[in-house]
């Protein structure tokens, strides 16, 4: 029971009949009371009238009785709410008895498509593919967990004209060598090795050349050395997906390359259907709305002049397979902000093809860039961009040493398992929890930090919760909860309800939005409220029906912290 909603859903009748129209309640948590609406104050302009008058009209016609101990007219005309303790008991009564936390499953669910992670084949993953994974698959266990079903799509980089340089670096190397080089992480210098050679050797430029040609035909034995270094690169993700404890697997991997037959057949039908424009020799689109700085009309190339396709045909053939042969209608790019451009022109294209038909819809999930201290790119100390795999690591020892000094009487064992649950948890919680489309600096002693809004603090609050059940000599909640009375007298009480309650709520927006600092600030406000309660309402020292009622409270708030660090991809050990 979604308390926000039934106090919304009350007024409403009431506003619509002093407005004489529909009017949106705008029921929410506030400061000076326990909701408070504000709707009046902007309907007074259009009425032309005092905004108290109306506010004091809708309360005199709303029904509230059953809901609010109180309801009244404040300031310049706001709606102040208190909530009947009754009702309040009822609501966190419903939550204790709901394995889901009051966030109910989709009546309709949807085929969500999240385009997400998307490293290039023989090259390191960096910073932009660290945040593309770890938003990704939130989105992708948020949306599961509200029942969708979810396809994660890790369009891996694994076409086009690098890798005939990259297959004939390959031969040079040796097969066996340079296979070695690939699956213990050394993409970069592989790379930029193959690319040297390119750049400098004209005999290796025009092997590189028939190679891809060689590739292109299906040569049998270039294939083979091009699944060579795909499989290499994607055993090498796999172990970093696993290091982060994401939900990608082997299963995932839908790279480029599948839409190749594509690219001919989809360009066709771009022409058949009379989108296409002969640009200096190149097949172009020029979607609606879409001009440069100088006002002239932006194309999206689909065939370049050699004939080859490149990026947006593959994004287009994609997308028409993502919607006519899997079926999606909710198709999700988490991808930074710097291909923005390129994913409005692609959508529009979509758009006016029909490949976006009925109620499928594409969004792009943008997101800014992870800066080092001094507001720069995040690079590591030689310059050189930062391997993600390093990176993990870094993670965990200094998490695992933060264990070790918090935590003398753990094991080994523990240790180690604190160790990654909080560095991992950090570094992901640290993108999380700040609004996407924003840059953020990486800051380990930031990020690590148990107190703020951080992974450690919240882990800490949930183990705290759990070491008091282990005292208590109870594991779970007392066995008749509906007996249990919410405790409400204290006001620490009554807001860690209302954090409580406010878990659904946030959970629902956030399918929407897929703005996860939402999320994590609710979480970070859950574990706070809990701590001042914690300091104010004792919990294994009260007595009887006070124990029991407080008891619950704090089960509850360690299975909202768990669930919602879960939906964020963190783990939340039981001790530290
Ligand atoms: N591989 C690309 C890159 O590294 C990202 C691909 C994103 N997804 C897509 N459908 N274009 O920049």
């Amino acid at each position: 029971m979604d308390l926000e909603k039934l106090l919304a859903d009350r007024l409403t009748p009431a506003f619509a009949a002093v407005a004489g129209g529909p009017v949106a309640p705008a029921v929410r948590r506030s400061a000076h009371a326990d909701y408070q609406s504000d709707a009046a104050l902007a309907l007074a302009r259009r009425l032309g009238r005092p905004p108290r008058e109306i506010a004091a009209e809708v309360l005199g016609r709303a029904v509230l009785g059953d809901l609010c101990a109180a309801a009244e007219v404040s300031g310049p005309g706001f709606i102040n709410l208190t909530v009947a303790d009754q009702a309040l008991g009822a609501a966190v009564a419903g939550l204790v008895g709901d394995p889901r936390l009051g966030v109910p499953r989709v009546a309709e669910p949807e085929t969500v498509l999240i385009d997400y992670s998307a490293p290039n084949v023989a090259k390191e993953m960096h910073v932009g593919h660290l945040r593309s994974t770890i938003i990704g698959d939130a989105t992708a266990r948020l949306l599961g967990w509200r029942g969708h079903r979810v396809i994660r799509a890790n369009h891996l980089g694994d076409w086009g004209t690098p890798f005939g340089m990259l297959i004939e670096h390959l031969l040079d190397l040796g097969e066996a060598d340079g296979a070695a080089e690939l699956s213990v992480g050394d993409l970069d210098s592989f790379y930029r090795t193959a690319r040297a050679k390119f750049d400098a050797d004209e005999g290796f430029r025009a092997r590189s050349r028939l190679r891809v040609v060689a590739l292109q035909s299906g040569d049998e034995r270039t294939v083979r050395l091009w699944r060579l270094l795909v499989g290499r690169s994607e055993g090498y993700f796999l172990g970093v997906y696993q290091a982060l404890d994401v939900t990608l697997t082997e299963r995932d991997f839908q790279g480029e390359s599948r839409y190749q037959p594509m690219l001919g057949p989809v360009v066709e039908e771009l022409d058949r259907l009379g989108l296409l424009r002969d640009s200096d020799g190149a097949a172009c689109v020029f979607p609606p709305g879409s001009v440069g700085r100088d006002g002239d009309p932006l194309p999206l190339i689909v065939r370049k002049r050699d004939g080859g396709y490149g990026y947006p045909a593959t994004d287009l053939a994609a997308l028409r397979y993502r919607t006519g042969e899997l079926g999606a209608t909710r198709l999700l790019y988490v991808v930074g902000l710097p291909q923005r451009r390129h994913f409005e022109m692609v959508f529009a294209v979509a758009a006016s093809a029909g490949w976006l038909p009925g109620a499928a819809r594409a969004e792009h999930v943008g997101f800014g860039s992870v800066l080092g201290a001094d507001g720069r790119m995040l690079r590591s100390r030689a310059g050189a961009p930062v391997k993600l795999a390093d990176l993990l690591d870094e993670a965990v020892a200094r998490a695992t040493a933060l264990a070790r000094r918090k935590n003398p009487g753990l094991d080994a064992a523990e240790v180690a398992e604190v160790g990654r649950a909080v560095g991992i948890g950090a570094v992901k919680y640290a993108d999380l929890a700040t609004d996407r489309h924003r840059d953020y600096v990486f800051d380990w002693d930031r990020m690590l930090s148990l107190d703020g809004n951080t992974a450690p603090y919240l882990q800490y609050a949930y183990a705290r919760i759990r070491s008091l059940f282990r005292r208590a000599g109870a594991d779970g909640l007392p066995a008749a909860v509906e007996a249990v009375r919410v405790p409400l007298a204290d006001p620490a009480e009554r807001a860690l309800v209302f954090a409580l309650l406010g878990f659904a709520p946030v959970v629902v927006e956030v399918e929407r939005t897929l703005e996860f600092h939402q999320l994590a600030g609710h979480l970070h406000r859950v574990a706070a409220t809990f701590s001042a309660f914690y300091e104010r309402c004792p919990v294994l020292r009260a007595e009887g029906a006070v124990r029991e009622g407080r008891l619950m409270l704090c089960g509850l708030t360690a299975r909202v912290l768990r669930q919602g660090l879960d939906l964020l991809g963190i783990r939340t050990p039981e001790r530290m």
